[in-house]
């Protein structure tokens, strides 16, 4: 049986969905008995990370695990608190949901994810890590807003690639995996999207898509720092954002490869269709 934590959240929300689809015996970890109602599964387990009572209950008859936690300064603290919960009750083998630049960048999320990756392979389980680059879905959560609004979105990201990933591909990675982990031991997987693109064409790709006009405005950091700030984003996550931001523009996550692929057994999905889906989220409110 899987446990799929984190599956109210974008990762193990497209984890759970392909371990369903995939047919694998599936327990859903969610916080709330709401989120639990919400879901796809019939088997939700209701546990908190900083509770380690409830991850023993959560993992009974638990054999893999996809652990993620949200991007919060907990994180490293949280993932080991499950780490040691699955050592403890004989889970056979950890999925460990990272991100790129673990292992690289020594700031942000990247040197969060590192601490439980080396905690990880120090405790003897058996794991696989996925490190997937930022997510395309990305572009719906933070972007969208300011460009059905004003037809523009803003960031201290220059003319930066990233190559974004469809987080659905993540999931179906990770299903994979925990349905047949044997060729996966140890091993740490870098998960870079099927193309590189600047922000200034990301917005003309939903140019096209909408039909009209939409824009990239490259801001200085500290623009960028008190607009976040200005929402009432707390400081350690706009701090850790820009220092994400700060890894991007080094170019480090421009990369395309064939590992998706390859996992996936298809080609990855496209950055194109992924707009051409969510072309309402862009669409410019009535006036
Ligand atoms: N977004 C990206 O582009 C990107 C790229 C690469 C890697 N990553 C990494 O991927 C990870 C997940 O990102 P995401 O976008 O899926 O995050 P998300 O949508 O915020 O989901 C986080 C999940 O963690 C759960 N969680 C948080 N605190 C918890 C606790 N104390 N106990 C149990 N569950 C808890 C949340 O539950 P609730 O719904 O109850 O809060 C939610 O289900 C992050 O660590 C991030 O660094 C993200």
């Amino acid at each position: 049986m899987l446990l799929i934590t984190g599956a109210s959240g974008n990762a193990g929300g497209a984890v759970l969905d392909a371990a369903l689809r995939n047919g694998s015996p599936v327990r859903a970890m969610y916080r709330s008995e709401r989120d639990a109602g919400r879901g796809p599964t019939g088997d939700p387990a209701i546990a908190d990370f900083s509770d380690k009572a409830s991850l023993s209950r959560a993992l009974e008859g638990i054999d893999r695990v996809y652990l993620v936690c949200g991007p919060i300064p907990q994180l490293v603290e949280y993932e080991i608190n499950m780490i040691d919960a699955c050592k403890a009750t004989g889970v056979r083998h950890i999925v460990l949901n990272s991100a790129m630049g673990a292992g690289r960048f020594t700031k942000s999320f990247p040197s969060w994810h590192a601490r439980v990756e080396d905690y990880l392979r120090g405790t003897g389980l058996d794991y696989t890590i996925l490190r997937p680059n930022g997510f395309m879905q990305n572009i719906v959560t933070y972007d969208a807003a300011s460009i059905r609004a004003s037809g523009a979105f803003y960031a201290a990201m220059g003319d930066t690639r990233t190559s974004l990933i469809d987080v659905r591909d993540v999931g179906e990675i990770a299903a994979g995996i925990l349905g047949d982990p044997r060729p996966h031991l140890a091993k740490t997987y870098e998960l870079y999207g099927p193309e590189a693109v600047s922000n200034a064409e990301i917005a003309a790709r939903i140019s096209a898509v909408l039909g009209t006009p939409v824009s990239f405005v490259d801001i200085p950091e500290d623009a960028q720092r008190q607009s976040m700030l200005g929402i009432g984003m707390p400081e350690w996550q706009v701090t850790a954002i820009l220092e994400l931001q700060e890894y991007y523009r080094t170019g480090s996550c421009a990369a395309i490869d064939s590992v998706v692929a390859g996992l996936l057994g298809k080609p990855a999905r496209a950055l194109d269709a992924y707009l051409r889906e969510n072309a309402a989220a862009f669409r410019r409110d009535p006036a």
